[in-house]
C-alpha cells in the first residue's frame, strides 16, 4: 500500500493553478499505484493558526510533562506531523506570494517543524528524523524565476522550501515550477507535461 499526502495552500481554491497541478499530480498517481491511498490537507482554504507562546511553551515541554491544556494545543501539530510520518509520497502545492510561501504552507512549516521528533539536536548538529519519503514540490508563480532568467534570485520561496524540508530529513525533493503563469498558458503546460513524465515512470529532464 502506498500512502500519498497532498498539501495544498491556495487560498484561491476554485482558480488556483497549483491546485490543480497537484490535482493531476495525484490523478496521475493513482494511475501508476493501484493500491494508492491517499490523504488531502487544505492549508489554503483552512490553513493552521500562527505559532502563540502556548504552543511554542507546549513545543518545548517534553511529552511526560504536558499538561492536558498543552496536549490539546498541540492537537493539529501533532496530526500534521503524523501525516507526514504515515506518507511515502508528498505531493506540496505551493503558490509564490510575495516571493515567498503563502502564509497557510508557512503556518504548516512552523507545526512540523517539532524539536525532538521531526528533528533532533546531536553532537553532529541538527539531524532531520523523516527518512526515505519521497516529495514533489509544485509551484505556481505569475513572473518567471528560471535559473536564466534576471529575477532568478528573488526566488526566496523554492530556497527556503528546500531548505525546512531537508532540516526534518526530506531530502529527496524534485521542484515544478508553473513560470510566469501572468503572461500565459506555457509555464502551466510546461508543468503538466512535467508531472505527466514523472507519474508515467519516464526521466524527469526538467529535474534540477
Ligand atoms: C498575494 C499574492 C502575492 C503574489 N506574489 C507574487 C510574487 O511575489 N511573485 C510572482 O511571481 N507572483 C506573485 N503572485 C502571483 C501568483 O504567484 C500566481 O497568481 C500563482 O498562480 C498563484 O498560485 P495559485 O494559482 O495556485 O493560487 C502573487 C499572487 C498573490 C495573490
Amino acid at each position: 500500500m502506498t500512502q500519498l499526502l497532498t498539501l495544498t495552500s491556495s487560498p484561491n481554491s476554485e482558480a488556483s493553478i497549483s491546485t490543480a497541478l497537484v490535482e493531476r499530480f495525484a490523478d496521475g498517481l493513482r494511475q501508476k499505484h493501484g493500491d494508492l491511498t491517499h490523504t488531502q490537507r487544505d492549508l489554503g482554504v483552512n490553513p493552521p493558526p500562527h505559532l502563540d507562546q502556548a504552543t511554542i511553551g507546549a513545543f518545548y515541554t517534553p511529552s511526560d510533562a504536558l499538561t492536558p491544556e498543552q496536549t490539546d494545543i498541540i492537537g493539529l501539530s501533532d496530526e500534521l506531523v503524523e501525516e507526514l510520518e504515515a506518507a511515502d509520497i508528498i505531493v506540496i502545492g505551493a503558490p509564490m506570494h510575495n516571493f515567498g510561501l503563502a502564509s497557510g504552507l508557512k503556518a504548516w512549516v512552523d507545526h512540523v517543524l517539532r524539536v525532538g521528533w521531526t528533528f533532533r539536536y546531536t553532537e553532529n548538529g541538527p539531524e532531520g528524523q523523516l527518512k526515505g519519503k519521497q516529495v514533489y514540490v509544485v509551484t505556481a508563480r505569475g513572473g518567471d524565476y528560471a535559473k536564466s532568467s534576471p529575477i532568478h534570485a528573488l526566488d526566496h520561496q523554492a530556497p527556503y522550501l528546500k531548505t525546512v524540508l531537508a532540516f526534518i530529513g526530506l531530502d529527496d525533493v524534485t521542484f515544478i515550477h508553473a513560470q510566469g503563469v501572468a503572461k500565459g498558458e506555457e509555464g502551466i503546460r510546461a508543468a503538466e507535461a512535467q508531472i505527466d513524465a514523472i507519474t508515467r515512470g519516464e526521466p524527469d529532464e526538467q529535474a534540477a
